[in-house]
């Protein structure tokens, strides 16, 4: 069928000029344009990702050079130097000190916000479901490359914790059974992006011996926008093992969440940015990090395994990198509380419904019925559709909203379903 020739791809490919709308930020890449320049960074002659290809081909740790300070993953020379004298954040309790710390360096160390009791029997919990997932063929390999030569990368994940022990979902829900610094945690994480904030994803990461490292990156970078005002996420880092510059502690470029963003939106980054350093920090330590701090995983150079828990809190629209409507198990969903099922997005609130269940609903119902195959979504329909297609036993009607508005229906009889 003929179309207007204004409505044409051709006319519109002609009718453009060079300025396209927002084009400067819609393809500026930045800040990593920016970050990837070499010889910009203090201490990090190439950059803040990581090209196996660089190594030496004799290097006893492959795709690693392990010698050359001036490596961003090398931080025990001119970085160390660098940072020596700088009050870079400690183990603290006192939400003050931990809120400055927050502020001015983009992460803080909440000291035992695990008890013993707590990191022993988390620490058991995710080395075992690891090594489940492992003997069962279904380990997750991924956050780093491979070394050269290697399929999988030697760095394993442990998706979907919610599903995988009961101490995972007081994680969630701030309850200090499990986390005993859960209150501080929660105001923390709320303070930043606010009260409604949704679980975007919670993780086991387990690095093993010369892992490569991860590019540094801002975990908000999904939503590109640079902004000095606040953070749109929030990390809570559960530390289960001792961590260090030995096995490959977290490295972080502490302040450049307001490094990055003061240039704004799409703008370049002018001043060289500071070395990373890896974080320091005892089992049972958790770490709060907002989403626009520059941080990656550092390589383990120890024997032992090490990990951490992370979770990914986000303001509510934004989308979540884990869908838990679909992953959690039914009996989780079935046994939750509303904040439980707010933070999985199972209760939206304006966003991510199903069907115009969007305000408020509990979405365990039709969860529920699209398992079992029994949830029928609203299709075309006409005043001169059958009574049987009228009739029809829609997931709609057994939604919270549908049930709510079904009696006050100006036409089907006031029932659900209606009869005719
Ligand atoms: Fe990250």
């Amino acid at each position: 069928m003929a179309i207007p020739e204004e409505f044409s791809r051709e006319y519109i490919d002609r009718a453009s000029d060079d300025t396209h709308l927002y084009q400067a930020v819609v393809t500026s890449k930045e800040p990593y344009r920016s970050l990837a320049r070499r010889d910009f960074h203090q201490s990090a002659d190439h950059g803040f990702s990581h090209k196996a290809s660089d190594a030496p081909a004799n290097s006893p740790a492959p795709g690693l050079d392990l010698d050359n300070p001036q490596l961003y993953y090398n931080t025990d020379g001119a970085a160390a130097d660098y940072w020596r004298d700088k009050d870079l954040p400690k183990p603290e309790r006192d939400i003050n000190q931990l809120r400055r710390d927050l502020a001015e360096w983009g992460y803080c160390l909440i000291d035992q916000a695990l008890s013993p009791t707590q990191l022993q029997r988390m620490s058991a919990r995710v080395r075992d479901q690891a090594a489940g997932e492992r003997k069962a063929g279904i380990a997750s390999w991924m956050g780093t490359e491979p070394v050269p030569g290697e399929k999988l990368t030697t760095t394993q994940f442990v998706h979907c914790l919610i599903n995988k022990g009961e101490q995972f979902l007081h994680c969630v829900e701030h309850n200090t059974d499990g986390v005993q610094a859960a209150h501080v945690i929660e105001r923390l994480v709320s303070e930043s992006i606010g009260e409604r904030f949704l679980m975007s994803s919670f993780i086991a990461i387990i690095t093993n011996k010369h892992n490569l490292p991860q590019a540094l990156h801002q975990d908000q970078a999904i939503a590109p926008f640079q902004d000095m005002a606040a953070p749109y996420t929030c990390n809570t880092m559960f530390i289960l093992d001792n961590m260090g510059p030995h096995n490959g502690g977290t490295l972080v470029v502490p302040g450049s969440h307001k490094l990055l963003s003061a240039p704004g939106t799409g703008q370049p980054i002018d001043t060289p940015l500071p070395p990373a350093i890896n974080l320091s920090a005892p089992a049972g330590t958790v770490m709060i990090f907002e989403g626009r701090l520059l941080h990656g995983t550092g390589v383990n150079r120890s024997d032992a395994a090490r990990t951490v828990l992370v979770m990914n809190s986000i303001k509510p629209f934004m989308r979540q990198q884990e869908l838990h409507l679909f992953s959690a198990h039914s009996s989780i969903l079935e046994n939750a509380s509303d904040k439980l099922l707010y933070r999985l997005g199972a209760m939206p609130t304006g966003l991510g419904g199903i069907e115009g269940a969007w305000n408020g609903d509990r979405l365990v119902g039709q969860r529920l019925a699209m398992e079992q195959g029994n949830y029928l979504a609203v299709g075309e329909l006409s005043p001169h559709s059958s009574k049987q297609e009228l009739a029809q036993n829609f997931g709609y009607r057994h939604s919270e909203v549908g049930t709510r508005q079904a009696p006050h229906q100006p036409e089907g009889a006031g029932k659900n379903p209606p009869t005719f």
